[in-house]
């Protein structure tokens, strides 16, 4: 039954085709495939030279692409009324003549990507007022010329792309007050100028990517104020166009990608009131943002990567109270510090994949209650603890392979949770050895114990230090601690405060705790702390430092401690030793050499004066040279000058 009622149909489509045939003889017998039922004609691919003739008028869409068409000739459809959608991409041609494409009244579609086009005259597309979408890229289009598209009164999309325009002449656009999308990506062109899309009105989407933009004019943008979205990837630009992008005023999204910039400036997009979405990526020379950078914006996404920020912009970001979506991958940071992102209090997304991160330190995530992805894989991480996060609950996507790993007791938390979180790739440990290699999915629950622990910090020189010195000694003390991991070591002062790494009281790499120039008020106790994150151990070194005895101190102290630049048993800030004398103290000291000069030189002449007193007068004026050590001349009462060198004195 049923395979006779199978031939029954089957004989039924061959007479309909016959039928069909015979009715529509023309192209469709020969040359096209026409659906009768579906007005559709397929003459795609059939090496076709010229348009068919005897088209069926009731045609919807017609498919001519892949052909050899060369020309379509002056209102070669007209009769196609009812004609919607008409393909020419993939011919041949090289021009479209005037008229070519009159009387399709209700065209809605026309394709003629990857042709040959090198120009589009003026009003190429004259009646066709219902085209929407028209695509002409691929072509070899050098020039567009002004109110080219007039007519087109309800286009929608216009697709430029992958052509070869340089310039777009103002005017070219002109006559398009629909159209929504515009798409000039991969084209030549040099500069947007003033008023290039102002007859461009609901514009929302402008895709200029790939071109050789080195300047966009103040007012190239005039009148978009419905873009939503401005694609400007691959351009010569070396600054952000502030001036160009105000007049943007409706902008959600904004992409600035392979552009030659070297810094955000201060209110580089501060109109931009709505803008939700912001992407700067492959920007090599970006190595800084300005404070206020981004100030002006309420961003939900934002990316920064593939640029050279060597730090997590804290502060351009703080204000970003809205922000969700944070990526910074490919930026040399190093390091995230604590409490610094608290600000973004709705961030759920942060990738900071390959940027070479070492640390991301306890309280990174403080105050991000709603925080669910972390993206750090491909990285040099030894660790990621649990005190990072606001709350480990939140966090459901945790990248985390591609780095060094350690496992230990600072990833049981980890472990404990990994059913809860997707990893993607499972991260591996990267040391203790016995273990390295190993995926964390790995391990089974009894090897937790075995595995993933930690020995506390213990501090190894517990021999008692206790110095007794003079002033001005330089005094070390020693601190090495094991423990696994390692420990950090952490000196503080007698007032219980953390010394640094810098300063007359300083930490050394390995440990060792450095009093330069011992000063009395350094006395006291300093206590060293091995903390790793097993626990602490510290220990505790005495210095007692002797002063000079008063006179000696306070002989030199009105003309030289004056001017020590740093105060007793408070480090500088600064990492640098500045020169311990000020110019004040130099003048004096300077001026002292030369009051002893000249009161020596006094002296010698009371000498002469009682010599030649008892001798008799031989000379009245004496004549002495010499070099004088300081450039400032003093005339002092009495009967000696100075002048430039010379003394010249006379004896009574
Ligand atoms: C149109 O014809 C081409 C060439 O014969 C064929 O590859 C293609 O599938 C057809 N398209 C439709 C929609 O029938
Ligand atoms: C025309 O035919 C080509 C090849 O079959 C196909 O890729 C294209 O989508 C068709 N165009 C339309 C408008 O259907
Ligand atoms: C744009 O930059 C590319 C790559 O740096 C360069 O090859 C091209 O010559 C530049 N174009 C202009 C117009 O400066
Ligand atoms: C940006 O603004 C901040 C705050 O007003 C200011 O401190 C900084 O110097 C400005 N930077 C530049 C490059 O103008
Ligand atoms: C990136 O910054 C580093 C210093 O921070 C600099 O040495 C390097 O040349 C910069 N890279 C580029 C492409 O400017
Ligand atoms: C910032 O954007 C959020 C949506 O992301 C919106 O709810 C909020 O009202 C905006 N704030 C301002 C000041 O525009
Ligand atoms: C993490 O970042 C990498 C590189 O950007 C990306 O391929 C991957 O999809 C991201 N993973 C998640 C879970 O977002
Ligand atoms: C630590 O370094 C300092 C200076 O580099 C050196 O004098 C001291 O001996 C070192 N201490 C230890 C314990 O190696
Ligand atoms: C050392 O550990 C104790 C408790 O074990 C803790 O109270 C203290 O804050 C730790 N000190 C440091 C410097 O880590
Ligand atoms: C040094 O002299 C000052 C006054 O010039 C005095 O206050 C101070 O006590 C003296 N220092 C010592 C160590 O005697
Ligand atoms: C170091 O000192 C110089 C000059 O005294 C000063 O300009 C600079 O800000 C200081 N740096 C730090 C980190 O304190």
């Amino acid at each position: 039954m049923c395979v006779a009622a199978d031939w029954r149909r089957l004989h039924w489509w061959v007479v309909l085709q016959w039928v069909v045939g015979v009715a529509l003889s023309g192209p469709c017998s020969q040359r096209c495939d026409c659906l009768p039922k579906l007005p559709i004609v397929n003459c795609s691919s059939r090496q076709l030279a010229s348009v068919p003739d005897g088209l069926p008028d009731d045609t919807q869409t017609l498919n001519l692409s892949g052909n050899q068409l060369r020309t379509v000739a002056r209102r070669r459809f007209s009769g196609l009324t009812l004609l919607r959608e008409l393909d020419l991409s993939e011919n041949m041609l090289t021009a479209i003549e005037a008229e070519a494409f009159a009387g399709l009244q209700n065209l809605l579609t026309l394709r003629l990507a990857r042709n040959r086009l090198k120009i589009i005259p003026v009003r190429a597309f004259s009646g066709l007022p219902n085209v929407q979408f028209l695509d002409i890229s691929e072509n070899m289009l050098t020039a567009i010329e002004a109110e080219a598209f007039a007519g087109l009164l309800n286009l929608l999309t216009l697709r430029l792309a992958r052509n070869r325009l340089k310039i777009i002449p103002v005017g070219a656009f002109s006559g398009l007050p629909n159209v929504q999308f515009l798409d000039i990506s991969e084209n030549e062109i040099l500069v947007f100028l003033d008023d290039m899309f102002r007859e461009m009105p609901s514009l929302q989407k402008l895709e200029a990517s790939e071109n050789d933009l080195v300047f966009i004019s103040n007012r190239a943008f005039g009148g978009l104020a419905n873009l939503q979205e401005l694609n400007l990837d691959r351009c010569n630009l070396t600054s952000v166009p502030v001036e160009a992008l105000s007049p943007l005023t409706g902008l959600l999204q904004l992409r600035l990608c392979r552009l030659g910039l070297t810094s955000l400036p201060n209110h580089s997009f501060r109109t931009l009131i709505r803008l939700r979405e912001l992407h700067v990526s492959r920007c090599p020379w970006l190595d800084s943002l300005a404070a206020n950078s981004l100030i002006g914006l309420n961003l939900s996404s934002l990316t920064l990567s593939h640029c050279n920020l060597s730090a997590v912009p804290y502060s351009p970001l703080h204000h970003l109270v809205y922000l969700r979506y944070l990526d910074l991958s490919y930026n040399p940071i190093t390091i995230i510090l604590p409490n610094l992102l608290g600000d973004l209090l709705r961030l759920q997304e942060l990738h900071l994949v390959g940027t070479g991160l070492l640390r991301i330190e306890p309280g990174a995530f403080h105050n991000l209650a709603g925080f669910r992805l972390l993206n750090v894989s491909g990285n040099r991480l030894a660790t990621l603890e649990s005190s990072a996060f606001h709350s480990v609950g939140t966090l459901e996507v945790l990248r985390l392979d591609g780095n060094p790993l350690a496992c230990d007791c600072r990833l049981l938390w980890l472990m404990r949770r990994r059913s809860r979180i997707s990893f993607g790739h499972s991260p591996t440990c990267g040391s203790p050895v016995q273990v390295q290699g190993r995926m964390l999915h790995d391990f089974s629950e009894v090897e937790l114990p075995r595995f993933f622990t930690c020995r506390q910090a213990r501090i190894l020189t517990r021999k008692p230090q206790d110095v007794r010195t003079d002033e001005g000694h330089t005094v070390l003390f020693f601190c090495a601690a094991d423990g696994d991991p390692a420990p950090a070591i952490t000196w503080m002062n007698p007032k219980r405060s953390i010394l640094t790494s810098s300063g007359r009281v300083r930490v050394l790499p390995n440990g060792t705790l450095e009093v330069r120039y011992a000063q009395v008020q350094d006395s006291g106790y300093y206590l060293c702390v091995a903390s790793n994150a097993a626990g602490n151990d510290s220990v505790s070194v005495s210095l007692w430092v002797r002063g000079f005895p008063a006179s000696t101190r306070n002989r030199s102290g009105q003309f030289f401690l004056e001017g020590w630049s740093f105060t007793s048993g408070q480090a500088p800030v600064n990492g640098s030793q500045p020169f311990p004398f000020d110019v004040k103290t130099l003048v004096i000291a300077v001026t002292m050499g030369f009051l002893s000069f000249l009161s020596s030189v006094a002296v010698c002449f009371v000498f002469m004066f009682f010599w030649s007193q008892s001798k008799g007068q031989i000379k009245h004026t004496a004549t002495i040279d010499f070099v004088p050590r300081s450039s400032a001349s003093a005339n002092r009462t009495g009967r000696t000058t100075v002048e430039t060198g010379r003394f010249t004195m006379k004896l009574i």
